[in-house]
């Protein structure tokens, strides 16, 4: 089946959701979801949205933050934009009605709208995070995605222009080259400058796989924590965006870098359950099983250095000492003061035996955000004409080498409003307003075709080599790396490939096989770009070159 519209979403977090609410003002939208449509890693955020508030804080202290976690990779106009453009997306969705937690004197009465708009700073409390020089994170508890994710979705799903497709997995963009090859399969002539019109979507339920057509193609399919062993991602976070976009022939950089978030829950039975930086923000600091604080021995700013350090050096004190795990300790804080800011995390904790305001947290790193991603410009799109890419899944300079806290559901909302201001001015048909004409789109898109493709019987290859694949990763491309590790994960992953390929072409699709695909690729892209990068910088890390080479690395590694 050919289902059209004037834009197609893929994904339904923080960026594909904002990016779908403004568009619908304009045209037709469909968003395309691979699970229930509040799955992804937005309604999981605990620590809030990084924004310039309060009269103490100032843009320049922010960019100056956000470039030196990023390590001297940031592009200085994607940071210049994300922090300045901040403020007034962040106001859109107060206004949209997400709840952020307000300071206790602005707790009592109704928020006066001239109030939201004039001086929220005194209004709302703001919290730290690692790598902040300023208080200036809009949280709502310890719940803030979950607040964003429901104000959104309840802001779409009124809409009459927006059709939510759940269950639906992407499997593979249709770009003009899709429409050359279907017409001649051998053919060498691939067009110049390729361009995005839509993709094909596996009906998850149905098991049945349309055509989504658009001139207009939105990826916003977040992050690929998935591709590690141990992550606080949800299980949606496949990289399926970029693989897919990668297939596609778009540009892709900066995968070597995948942030590893310091405190996870060391628990057998808490499933990535993490424990946010926001309490280290509020003065919880990181401990060895002795009660000792370790942090002022690897950064003056001790528990709260940027994450890179923080999470390198409990992975140092580990290897150390041998322990499993190391601890957050809270005891500065009063309890009644934690039950009420971390209603969440005291109540998961609680659930594992834990009570953190009578003893510490067992924590441990675990993998949680790419800064690498689909390339694009500062408008959001790809090298791929109307293929932009949104949040997570995309690079946009903003992280360079490492993501400062609290950044990237901002990064979601700036960008989502740049990308849809950018395909409304080439809509605009006014002399002289026009970038690049809006391309028709053809009549006829080649249908998916499954050739001879059969019904897979045993789910065990599948369920197999996603773990060897995820242990791979984790163990040879984790937070420290070396040349042979990197060298070893190549040779595995190569079998892998093939293995892999096997199944795709042999059997019938399913969104498992997909997800595997995908995850294999990401996996591929990690490995080749931290071979390439030779040196150490931010969340890159390799004990063979431990120092950073801003003479032959200060550069993006694009694919
Ligand atoms: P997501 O919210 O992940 O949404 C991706 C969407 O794409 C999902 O709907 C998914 O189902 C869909 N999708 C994926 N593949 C396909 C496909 N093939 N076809 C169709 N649909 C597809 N950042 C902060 O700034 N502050 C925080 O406090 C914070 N806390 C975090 C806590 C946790 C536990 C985690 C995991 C992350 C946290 N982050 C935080 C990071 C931040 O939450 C994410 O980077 C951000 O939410 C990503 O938003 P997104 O819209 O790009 O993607
Ligand atoms: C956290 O709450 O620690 C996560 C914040 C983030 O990933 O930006």
């Amino acid at each position: 089946m050919r289902l059209e519209s004037d834009f197609l979403v893929l994904g339904s977090g923080i960026a594909g959701l904002t990016f779908a609410l403004k568009a619908a003002e304009t045209g037709r939208v469909s968003i395309v979801t691979k699970a229930e449509r509040m799955e992804g890693a937005t309604r999981y955020a605990q620590g809030g949205i990084a924004s310039v508030f309060s009269e103490d804080d100032s843009f320049e202290s922010h960019i100056k933050d956000t470039l030196d976690a990023g390590a001297g990779l940031c592009t200085q106009s994607a940071v210049e934009i994300t922090v300045r453009e901040g403020p007034d997306r962040v106001r859109e969705l107060i206004a949209l009605g997400v709840p952020f937690s307000r300071r206790e004197s602005a707790i009592s009465g109704p928020l006066l709208l001239d109030e939201r708009e004039t001086n929220p700073g005194k209004l709302f409390d703001l919290t730290k995070e690692g790598g902040h020089r300023a208080r200036r994170i809009l949280h709502a508890s310890d719940f803030t995605g979950q607040a964003i994710e429901d104000t959104l979705l309840r802001a779409v799903e009124g809409h009459p222009n927006i059709a939510i497709y759940e269950h639906h997995i992407a499997i593979d963009l249709i770009t003009n080259v899709t429409i050359a090859r279907a017409r001649r399969p051998n053919t060498r002539h691939i067009p110049d400058q390729r361009r995005a019109l839509g993709a094909y979507v596996l009906d998850a339920r149905e098991q049945r796989i349309h055509t989504f057509a658009a001139p207009v193609v939105v990826l916003a399919t977040g992050g690929a924590g998935k591709v590690y062993q141990y992550t606080t991602n949800p299980s949606t976070a496949t990289g399926d965006g970029i693989a897919m976009a990668y297939r596609a022939g778009a540009r892709v950089a900066n995968m070597e870098f995948m942030q590893f978030h310091p405190t996870c829950l060391f628990h057998p039975l808490a499933k990535s359950f993490l424990i946010s930086e926001a309490l280290r923000g509020e003065g919880g600091e990181l401990v060895d099983r002795f009660g000792h604080a370790f942090m002022k021995k690897h950064h003056p700013m001790g528990s709260l250095a940027p994450r890179d350090i923080v999470a390198r050096a409990i992975d140092s004190e580990m290897k150390r000492t041998g322990a499993e795990c190391v601890y957050l300790d809270m005891s500065s804080q009063e309890p009644e003061f934690l039950k009420k800011r971390f209603p969440n995390i005291y109540d998961q904790c609680l659930k594992f035996g834990i009570d953190l305001t009578l003893q510490p947290i067992p924590v441990v790193p675990a993998a949680h955000y790419l800064c690498g991603g689909v390339y694009t410009d500062q408008w959001g799109e790809s090298s791929i004409e109307n293929l932009f890419a949104i949040g997570e899944t995309a690079c946009t300079g903003l992280h360079g080498a490492n993501r400062l806290a609290s950044n990237s559901l901002l990064e979601g909302v700036v960008y989502a409003d740049r990308a849809l201001r950018c395909t409304l001015e080439r809509r605009d048909t006014s002399p002289g307003a026009l970038r690049t004409q809006q391309p028709e789109m053809p009549e006829h898109l080649p249908e998916w075709d499954s050739g001879g493709a059969v019904p897979m019987e045993e789910r065990i290859n599948i369920d197999h080599t996603w773990r060897e694949l995820r242990t791979l990763m984790w163990n040879y491309v984790g937070i420290v790396r070396t040349d042979r590790r990197l060298q070893k994960a190549k040779a595995r992953l190569e079998l892998i490939r093939h293995e892999i390929q096997e199944y795709y072409w042999h059997y019938l699709l399913t969104a498992d096989l997909i997800e595997l695909r995908n995850i294999m690729t990401i996996a591929d892209l990690i490995v080749e770009s931290a071979l390439l990068r030779q040196e150490s910088r931010g969340l890159h890390y390799n004990l063979d070159h431990p120092n950073r080479d801003d003479r032959f690395f200060k550069r993006d590694t694009v694919l």
